[in-house]
């Protein structure tokens, strides 16, 4: 059933309490707890079982309280915040002690982003605070782009579930380092390389391994069950063909230039064509074929501009660093 006001007031009440609420953003859902808690920002920790050091994003309802969270921002970062919120942008910056350490896992910067969802937003205002909110799954595993992953994967462990229906971008904000003169990508999602640029008048860089991620520490992150592995987009049919016959039970992502002859494997999912319909979708693909009972998912990359930059980057992640 999908939310309405009177659950946003429950919502907001749960957070208020210390509790934890699932809530739907334009990316995917996110675990909300009062950022300015320590107590329920560590239990956000705790339900995810991820490391206290892997530090949080502060959704915040409007641009305007940014200076609130933040102690100093840049031109750039004003910029970028002016022409991409509320949307699927994530800013990084000098944390204000309003931001507890709990939240930034210790560093003196924090990532902050209003989220482009009327149900977040109106949780954000209902609330009349910041909350922090990773991605509602377990560490590493594949993010939640409905209520019911949400429900599935962390149960009776989150105190309420905003359902706000299918996520539209399907894939996480994408993060920037805004801290410097030049600001870089930490993490490409849902706005994408070339819009920044467009807004900005320049070249970023893409630093998807930031200073806070140990390189591998956490080898494979947005990851299914299933082993991953990647081959060009022309053998990816043969390739998932050839492991099924050896005995795996093989999921194949089919590029949708290959998708015309049926594929003798055991689950098949063909990926749309439009990268936004494909990030959409993504998630949702990675876990029907570990539901199938798949051991093994075959896949190629997108050509990498656009979003097909963070659709690649979470493939990449889902495979793991393979043996050279
Ligand atoms: O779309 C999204 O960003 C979703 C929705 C719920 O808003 N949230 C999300 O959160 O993806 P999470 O916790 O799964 O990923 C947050 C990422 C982490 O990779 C973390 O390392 C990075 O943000 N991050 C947070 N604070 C940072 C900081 N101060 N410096 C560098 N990276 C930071
Ligand atoms: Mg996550």
């Amino acid at each position: 059933m999908r939310a309405n006001i009177s659950d946003i007031e429950k919502a907001a009440g749960v957070l208020r309490a210390g509790g934890l609420v699932a809530f739907p953003t334009e990316t995917v859902y996110g675990l909300g707890a009062n950022a300015e808690d320590p107590v329920a920002v560590a239990r956000t920790f705790q339900v995810k079982r991820r490391p206290p050091s892997h530090p949080l994003i502060v959704h915040i309802g409007d641009a305007k309280h940014l200076d609130e969270w933040v102690a100093d921002v840049p031109a750039t970062a004003r910029l970028l915040a002016e022409h991409c919120w509320p949307g699927p942008l994530t800013l990084v910056l000098r944390r204000d002690r309003r931001v507890p350490l709990e939240a930034t896992g210790g560093l003196e910067t924090v990532a902050v982003r209003v989220p482009d969802h009327p149900l977040a937003l109106g949780l954000l205002s209902a609330f009349g605070g910041g909350l922090t909110a990773p991605s509602a799954n377990r560490f590493g595993s594949v993010s939640p782009t409905t209520a019911n992953h949400v429900r599935a994967e962390l149960g009776d462990e989150v105190d309420f579930v905003l359902d706000g229906g299918a996520c539209e971008v399907g894939i996480e904000s994408t993060i920037v380092d805004a801290t410097g003169e030049t600001p870089s990508i930490l993490r490409p999602g849902g706005v994408t390389r070339e819009d920044l640029e467009t807004v900005l008048g320049r070249s970023l860089a893409v630093h998807s391994t930031s200073r806070v991620r140990v390189p591998g520490q956490h080898p494979s992150h947005y990851a299914p069950r299933a082993r991953v592995v990647l081959v060009e987009p022309e053998k990816v049919v043969a390739e998932a063909e050839l492991a099924q016959e050896l005995g795996h039970r093989v999921g194949v992502l089919v590029p949708s230039s290959f998708a015309e002859a049926p594929v003798k494997v055991h689950a098949v999912v063909a990926v749309p064509g439009s990268m936004a319909a494909y990030a959409r979708g993504l998630y949702g693909f990675l876990r029907e074929l570990d539901q199938a009972g798949c051991d093994l998912i075959v896949a190629s990359l997108p050509v990498e501009e656009g979003l097909g930059l963070a659709i690649a980057n979470r493939l990449r992640r889902a495979a793991g660093p393979r043996p050279s």
